[in-house]
Formats: structure tokens, C-alpha cells, sequence
């Protein structure tokens, strides 16, 4: 792809690219929310109805996470923001911490992560590598009042104000292994398209929004570095 080595990019992460380390999709056949309730499991009502239920569902996924190891896309992206001359942030709606594994620097967790505990007294957020459960105590405040630290249906995703400014002047944005369904990471590719950035989706299927000018489809361990690799060669 023939794009300006100083050009500024923007690329959305979505649980796609984590499939091929083994990590459970939410849409897909057999996903997440095939057996999971979104109201009881990622909504702050349904933490408050059965705070339990959704400690349990977090520590599995806690678990499986830390079993997992990236793949050739995750190492891709990675490769990517290191030698890319320009402007590049990975913003990620995924809460495992494989980017990080592969060895991203700047990755911004919009929907949070799960190796990480919110007080929901305080406020702070502290590192958390084990199971979390109720009464375990904030190491700011002192209070028995730490939940995961997961952005749930109904709350405003983090780092909003760095996501918008990096898509006003981003000239190419990819999104990768996302179904665009969920807002406001689905209107990201409108922000990008109005200021005239180029847009490519990479999945396993086309998701078919005309806003994209181009689509790589495939599983990502495979389409990715094959499009890192043009981005890098310049071809
Ligand atoms: N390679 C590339 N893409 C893949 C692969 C793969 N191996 N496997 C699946 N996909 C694609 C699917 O085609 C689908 O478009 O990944 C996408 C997964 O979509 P979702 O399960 O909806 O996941 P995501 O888009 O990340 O969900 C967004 O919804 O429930 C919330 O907070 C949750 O962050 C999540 C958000």
C-alpha cells in the first residue's frame, strides 16, 4: 500500500485478532455472549444484582488470557509501531494483554483491562494479576471496594479525548478483527473517512460497511503481516 512513511496511523483492535491465540470471540458462533447474558455480566446493574457472577466470569477469562500468547498479528502490529517513522497509535477494545505481550508500547485499552482492579469508591486503578473477588480491599483508599476493571455497557470508555484527537489527524486508520458494532469504536472509521484519512478493514469476513475503501480478508495471523509488510516495503 502506497502510503507516506510520515503519514499518521490509527489501528482498532477487536477480539478477532486474539481468536487465533485461542481467545473466545463475543459474536461469533459459540462467542462470549452465546452463554453469557451481557445484562448480568457487563452491565454496573448487573455487578450490583450478583456481583459474584460477574467476578467469576472476569477471573475465567482473567485466566484464560494469562494462558494465551499472541500471534503473527499481535507480533505484527507490534514490529509496525516500531518501525513506523509517522504518527502511530493501537487503540485496542480487547482487555487481554496480548499486544502487550507481543511488545506494543502505546496501547490504549478503551474497553479496559482485565490484569487491572477499579475501586469503584475512589476511583484508582491498580495492577490485579490474580483472581479478584468481593471485599478485597483498594490499595488507595483502604475500602472493600474493587471490581473489574472492564468498561461495561452504559460507561464511557477511557482514553476518548487521545482516541478522537489521534483520529482527526490520522491519514490511514485500520480496524482489524471487529464486527463494528459497538459504539463508539464503531463510528471510528466515520471520524477517520470525514478527514479524508484512508480505511481498511482486515477480517475474517468483510463486515460489508461501505466506509471502508479496502478490505484484507482472512484470519488475522495471516492478513496482518501480509499488510504490515506492504505498509513497511512501501509497495
Ligand atoms: N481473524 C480476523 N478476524 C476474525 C477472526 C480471525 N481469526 N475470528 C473472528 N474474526 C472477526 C469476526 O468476523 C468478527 O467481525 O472478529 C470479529 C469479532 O467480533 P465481536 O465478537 O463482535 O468482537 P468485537 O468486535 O471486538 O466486539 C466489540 O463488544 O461486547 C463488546 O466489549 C465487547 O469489546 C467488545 C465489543
Amino acid at each position: 500500500m502506497q502510503i507516506s512513511p510520515k503519514a499518521s496511523i490509527v489501528v482498532l483492535t477487536g477480539a478477532g485478532i486474539s481468536a487465533e491465540s485461542g481467545l473466545a470471540t463475543f459474536r461469533d458462533n459459540g462467542g462470549l455472549w452465546a452463554d453469557h447474558d451481557i445484562r448480568d455480566v457487563a452491565t454496573p446493574e448487573g455487578f450490583y444484582r450478583n456481583p459474584g457472577l460477574v467476578f467469576d466470569f472476569y477471573n475465567m477469562r482473567r485466566r484464560e488470557a494469562a494462558k494465551a500468547s499472541p500471534n503473527a498479528a499481535h507480533n505484527a502490529l507490534a514490529a509496525l509501531e516500531n518501525a513506523w517513522p509517522g504518527d502511530f497509535l493501537l487503540v485496542t477494545q480487547n482487555v487481554d494483554n496480548l499486544h502487550e505481550k507481543a511488545g506494543s508500547k502505546n496501547v490504549l485499552h478503551m474497553h479496559g483491562k482485565l490484569n487491572s482492579a477499579l475501586c469503584y469508591e475512589c476511583g484508582s486503578h491498580q495492577p490485579w494479576e490474580g483472581d479478584l473477588d468481593e471485599g478485597m480491599v483498594c490499595s488507595s483508599c483502604a475500602r472493600a471496594s474493587l471490581r473489574p476493571d472492564i468498561v461495561w455497557f452504559g460507561e464511557m470508555p477511557y482514553d476518548m479525548e487521545r482516541i478522537e484527537d489521534a483520529l482527526d489527524r490520522a491519514e490511514l486508520f485500520v480496524a482489524i478483527g471487529t464486527s463494528g458494532t459497538v459504539y463508539p469504536a464503531a463510528g471510528f472509521v466515520m471520524e477517520a473517512a470525514g478527514k479524508g484519512a484512508r480505511t481498511v478493514e482486515i477480517n475474517l469476513e468483510a463486515t460489508g460497511n461501505p466506509l471502508f475503501k479496502d478490505c484484507r480478508e482472512g484470519p488475522a495471523a495471516t492478513t496482518v503481516p501480509a499488510f504490515v509488510e506492504t505498509l513497511l516495503s512501501g509497495r
